[in-house]
């Protein structure tokens, strides 16, 4: 019964956080989730693109390094959902001075360029303001990323800096540009 009561209380808990559009919905990441968040990370396309080397721990060790990030209550970590099933991921963090760092990342390709991050990201910006009470996002990405500046932009991010990062992936210096939507 306790069992019982505990699961309905997660699914509870679950539902509370889970995040609805029209095309996609965002919800906290589960254990049946790992085998393809650890895939993702194994990707070198959307590894440089998010400028780090693709993921070379065992899916054992990454298991272990998901399970304790997706309890952190620092980093808030959303599946993204579509078309019944998991097509991405979102997180929220560092959360300081009023607000937070928000990063995604569409998983299988032929999934990208179906509005699915920008419904994402507009999702994730009203549930910033108005559940987590923030008064700004924080993104970032690098300057070559033109798909991913497209959604900062659709999504009412306006353009406040630039500067460089040093990609893990290639150890090559990348331009990058920085992102800020402010509650109005
Ligand atoms: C970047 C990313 C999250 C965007 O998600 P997505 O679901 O593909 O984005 P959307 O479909 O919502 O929007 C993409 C926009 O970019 C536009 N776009 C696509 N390719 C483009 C290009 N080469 N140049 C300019 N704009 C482009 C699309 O037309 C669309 O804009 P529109 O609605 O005005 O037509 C996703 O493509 C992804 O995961 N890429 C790999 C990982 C990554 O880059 N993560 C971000 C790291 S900061």
């Amino acid at each position: 019964m306790a069992g019982r009561e505990k699961e309905g209380a997660d699914i509870h808990a679950e539902e509370l956080d889970t995040l609805r559009g029209g095309e996609v919905s965002l919800r906290p990441p589960r254990e049946e989730d790992v085998e393809t968040v650890y895939e993702w990370d194994r990707d070198p396309e959307l590894a440089a693109w998010n400028g780090r080397a693709p993921v070379s721990v065992s899916l054992e060790a990454a298991r272990r390094d998901y399970l304790l990030r997706w309890e952190d209550p620092g980093v808030k970590t959303f599946i993204i959902e579509a078309e019944g099933r998991p097509v991405g991921l979102a997180t929220l963090y560092d959360f300081r001075g009023g607000g937070c760092e928000l990063g995604i990342k569409i998983g299988p390709e032929e999934l990208r360029g179906r509005g699915y991050a920008t419904e994402a990201v507009r999702l994730l910006v009203d549930y910033a303001f108005q559940r987590l009470g923030l008064r700004v996002v924080r993104g970032s990405t690098l300057a070559h990323n033109r798909r991913m500046r497209r959604v900062f932009e659709k999504c009412g991010f306006e353009r406040v800096g630039e500067g460089s990062i040093l990609s893990r992936y290639d150890n090559r210096r990348y331009a990058e540009v920085f992102y800020e939507r402010r509650r109005h």
